[in-house]
């Protein structure tokens, strides 16, 4: 099978942009990992009145994989903005992410086109894993 170009995979994040509830931030993201068997999870940002209980479009995403049993195969991850300029992953998504893939790549989407592309590596370098802990 013909892997999905960083393209296809990101306007799949931008159609999971459309569905993010951003009332507050008025920031919607969309986000849309792809697995080595072409499955792709999606996801978007959902914020809440009580600012703190949001979740990010990545982690939406993410939890959607790892609850569907899809947690060690993911190939890429595209992460889309409205921006002019990368929207690059926040913290506590590049945290999560490193949990089941350190070297991830990120594709990353802003006004109608791909920015940027970047490994998970390069932005947690010497990451927090699962590895501390054995
Ligand atoms: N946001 C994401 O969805 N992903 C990120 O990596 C950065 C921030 C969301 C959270 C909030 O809904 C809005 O963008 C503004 O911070």
């Amino acid at each position: 099978m013909t892997e999905m170009t960083d393209r296809e995979l990101a306007e799949i994040a931008y159609s999971m942009q459309e569905r993010a509830y951003v009332p507050y931030s008025n920031y919607p993201v969309g986000a849309a990992i792809l697995c080595a068997d072409g499955t792709v999870f999606t996801g978007c940002n959902v914020e809440n009145a009580a600012y703190g209980s949001s979740i990010c479009a990545e982690r939406t995403a993410l939890l959607k994989a790892v609850s569907e049993g899809h947690r060690d195969d993911w190939v890429k991850i595209a992460v889309v903005t409205s921006g002019d300029d990368a929207g690059y992953p926040c913290g506590s998504c590049r945290q999560m992410l490193y949990e089941f893939a350190p070297d991830l790549k990120i594709i990353i989407g802003g006004k109608d086109k791909v920015l940027s592309t970047i490994t998970l590596s390069e932005l947690l370098p010497h990451g927090f894993g699962p590895s501390a802990l054995d």
